[in-house]
């Protein structure tokens, strides 16, 4: 088959093809619901699905190429092949996505390098990393027989460099690979940002919530021959943490919609169903101050974070019906979730009795550079008497004194600390997802700047990190410690498997782990509120769930109920 374009459109071996394609990040989504995800998108009239792929849980340690137990990227394909879904990929290098570091893997900050830009040493990796991802997408492109219609170059480069020379390399590496499919590039629709981000042999699309007929003005003033295509209409947004939870109404989305359709435009929803952020991989915003986004990634989209359909999920297929015709509809019964009430929380293990072994040092190290990419890092050293300052805290410092908290630093606003007497200090750095959008785009973490006491400069630290690690390094025992940081474990029982959404009442900050499965961070000040527990990492009889807690609780118990809240 032949898959082409020109200016009114695309073509699938000369006739007439229209996108209506849905995001659903397959990373974001465990394996086992694949199907149930891909048939609702299939059933709500879509003929498309486009997945970015995040190189950071592909080659999450350096030179190992994982293709994952929980995610996989070929089955997901190949689901939505037999379900007659044609697909969309977007491999990065960068994605953006809200995604830690826009997906690019977080030991790239400890080498001497510019991400994004014609670096050798960078695009050394870039190749690696896709002579690796190509063998699995190559089968299952278009022309070897698979559904891959086309395939992304970078992401919105124009909203961040203008190194055509960098684009163009990536660009080239899908020819040297053998990779023969449709390459494009995706940007907001503005002048300046086509400009930069469009390069020679890739199709130009435009990314944006509103205004359609204005965007696909701009996109045909920059390149007249291409055909108008959204790729990523946000038919929602996502949240950070202490801000507001964002809706868009099924009706304005609609009605957008029903815009471009009219327009003949090809449109791919960002998101169909935007899944969750398990584990320590949300990214971040930095205006000014750090934003960390939130554990869902539910988007506000057609299906919820649980795969659930929405409101918007029945007016988007409305519109697609009125302009392609009736279609007959027999809608999965969606699973169901359960509320398996509260557990109380029962063991527990001091944080400092679980750090293993350390990295000890004679200079001051970024968490990447001692080699600990996500979760905690412990700085531990000596210090006289007076005046400690640490600068560049990414992101959250607790500093223990001879083991007591003598303050809270948060980044881009470190305090000096006054010490009464010598002291070993600990540090606990708590990395809140790293920036995936703009300048600060290189965000490393742990302590970044310098430590100094009275003046002169700290040069002897051990270097502690933890992270999805944690369940197997506590060594509990029974009874509360009422301190954090601290890790506490309780027991339920399952009777019969099911979603189901786990609420922290009393907490304040961290990170909850349900049959070691890192299902992500919480904070008391929202605007989330639960945390999906999808019934994939549930089992039948006992089941365990393990809280790692940085600040102080009430009382120790957790409550599993059979809604959902994202907040306000
Ligand atoms: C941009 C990026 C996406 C995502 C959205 C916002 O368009 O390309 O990866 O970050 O913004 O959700």
């Amino acid at each position: 088959m032949q898959f082409t374009y020109d200016k009114s459109g695309f073509y699938l071996d000369g006739k007439p093809f229209r996108f209506i394609s849905g995001t659903i990040h397959y990373f974001r989504v465990p394996k086992e619901f694949y199907r149930d995800r891909l048939t609702k998108l299939k059933e709500c009239g879509f003929n498309a699905v486009e997945t970015y792929v995040a190189w950071n849980m592909i080659e999450r340690e350096e030179g190992v190429f994982d293709y994952g137990e929980s995610y996989d990227l070929g089955m997901f394909l190949d689901i939505a092949k037999e379900l007659g879904l044609y697909a969309i990929v977007r491999p990065g290098p960068y994605i953006c996505a809200e995604w830690d570091f826009g997906g690019l893997p977080a030991w790239l900050l400890a080498k001497d390098l510019t991400v994004r830009t014609h670096d050798t040493l960078y695009l050394s990796y870039v190749k690696r990393y896709f002579t690796s991802l190509f063998d699995i997408l190559r089968p299952r492109l278009l022309s070897n027989g698979g559904n891959i219609l086309m395939m992304q170059v970078e992401n919105e480069y124009g909203s961040y460099g203008s190194d055509k020379e960098y684009l163009m390399a990536v660009r080239d590496m899908y020819k040297e690979l053998d990779m023969d499919v449709l390459l494009f590039t995706s940007d907001g629709p503005n002048l300046d940002m086509l400009k930069n981000g469009t390069v020679d042999g890739c199709l130009a699309t435009v990314n944006f919530g509103s205004g359609p007929k204005a965007a696909f003005e701009t996109l045909n003033t920059v390149l007249p021959d291409c055909p108008p295509m959204c790729m990523e209409y946000w038919c929602g947004w996502f949240d950070h943490w202490t801000e507001q939870h964002h809706v868009r109404s099924a009706e304005d989305t609609a009605a957008c919609f029903d815009e471009m359709l009219s327009l003949g435009a090809s449109v791919n929803f960002y998101v169909f169903c935007g899944g969750t952020n398990f584990g320590f991989m949300n990214g971040a915003n930095h205006f000014e101050v750090l934003q960390p986004t939130v554990t869902s990634y539910d988007y506000d989209a057609l299906l919820d974070e649980s795969g659930r359909r929405t409101a918007k999920y029945y007016a988007v297929r409305d519109v697609i019906k009125k302009h392609l015709g009736d279609f007959e509809t027999k809608d999965l019964p969606e699973l169901p979730a359960k509320a398996y009430g509260r557990v109380e929380l029962t063991e527990s293990c001091d944080a400092f009795d679980m750090l293993g072994s350390a990295v000890v040092t004679d200079k001051l190290l970024t968490a990447e550079e001692a080699g600990y990419y996500y979760g905690y890092t412990l700085y531990s050293f000596e210090a006289d008497k007076g005046t400690l300052e640490i600068k560049g805290v990414h992101d959250v410092a607790y500093v223990y004194a001879n083991e007591n908290l003598v303050a809270t630093l948060y980044r881009d606003q470190e305090t000096p600390i006054q010490l009464k007497e010598f002291s070993v200090v600990d540090v606990l750095v708590d990395n809140l997802g790293r920036v995936n959008y703009g300048p600060e785009l290189p965000d490393r973490k742990g302590i970044v700047g310098s430590v100094t006491v009275n003046g002169k400069e700290v040069t002897s630290f051990s270097i502690f990190g933890f992270g999805d690690d944690m369940c197997r390094r506590a060594d509990y025992e029974d009874g509360i410690i009422d301190a954090a940081p601290v890790m506490l474990r309780g027991r339920f029982n399952v009777d019969k498997v099911c979603d189901t959404f786990l609420y922290l009442p009393t907490f304040t900050r961290g990170v909850a782990f349900v049959n070691g499965f890192n299902l992500g961070r919480y904070r008391k000040e929202g605007p989330q509120v639960s945390l999906y527990v999808p019934s994939n990492i549930l089992q039948k009889g006992e089941n365990i769930i393990e809280i790692f807690e940085t600040e102080g609780f009430d009382e120790p118990y957790v409550v599993f109920d059979n809604k959902m809240n994202l907040g306000e």
